[in-house]
């Protein structure tokens, strides 16, 4: 489902060269819930942009949800970008103006998809992530973990087979953390997606099935998600 092989990229700040990616290779087949582990500066956000087609590798190939995405045309990377892969983030990038209903429905109203099919689309999203009875708040009116959830939401529209997210639960507290973590878990498990997660968090790692850790731009271990959550220090000492 998601394929790296011996990926390069580097940023270029004036003069200076920024090696982000120095030859990663990564092979994920089977649906689940991933996590992606490093220090800051490892590499991680680069990695995920990459296989999200928000940007290109300087060198090697990336293979998403069954197709080569590094050598296609920018007609070809748009439909990818909204249709085959989910993206969230942090910031839950809700557009405040708007109600959960309607910031999950607009991808669907962009992409000119009948508006009855893609309310009870968003309808259905919206309850399988727990938030059905907030559809007619505003962001404002939701809390950080009802936020990003709506977020999620959204990022299921087109039933994509890929869902990234960077530091999903980064601005959320360990209670709606948890929720999310096992909401994911969840999602990938029914829908047979692959969810790749960037975490900071190592109980993160109990609800995953594997963990790849990044440094120096490179993947240095691979370990099941138990294992990873048996080595650190217990919750709560975050
Ligand atoms: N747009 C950019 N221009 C120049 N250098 C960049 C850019 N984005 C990232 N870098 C550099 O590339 C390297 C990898 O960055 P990346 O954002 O992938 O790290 P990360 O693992 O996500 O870190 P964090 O945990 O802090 O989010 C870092 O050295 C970073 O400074
Ligand atoms: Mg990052």
């Amino acid at each position: 489902m998601i394929r790296c092989i011996n990926v390069h990229k580097q940023y270029r700040l004036g003069d200076a060269v920024v090696p982000a990616l120095r030859g990663v290779d990564l092979t994920i087949d089977d649906p689940g819930f991933y996590a992606v582990m490093g220090s800051s500066g490892s590499g991680k956000s680069t990695l995920l942009h990459l296989l999200a087609a928000l940007d290109t590798p300087d060198e090697g190939e990336v293979h998403v949800a069954g197709v080569r995405i590094d050598t296609m045309n920018e007609r070809e990377l748009t439909r990818f970008r909204s249709r085959e892969v989910g993206v969230v983030f942090q910031q839950f990038n809700l557009l405040p103006t708007m109600t959960a209903m309607e910031n999950v429905e607009l991808p669907g109203l962009l992409a000119r998809r009948p508006a009855k099919e893609t309310r009870e689309r968003a309808g259905s999203l919206l309850e399988a992530l727990g938030v059905a009875h907030r559809a007619g708040h505003r962001p404002d009116a939701l809390s950080g973990g009802e936020q990003q959830r709506v977020a999620i939401a959204r990022s299921l529209l087109f039933s994509p087979r890929v869902l990234l997210a960077d530091e999903p639960t980064g601005a959320l507290d360990s209670a709606n953390s948890r929720t999310l973590w096992a909401l994911l878990a969840q999602i990938a498990a029914e829908r047979e997606m692959s969810i790749v997660m960037v975490t900071h968090e190592p109980e993160a790692a109990s609800h995953c099935a594997r963990v790849y850790t990044l440094s120096d731009g490179r993947i240095v271990g691979v370990r099941s998600g138990e294992e990873a959550h048996g080595r650190v220090e217990p919750s709560g000492a975050q």
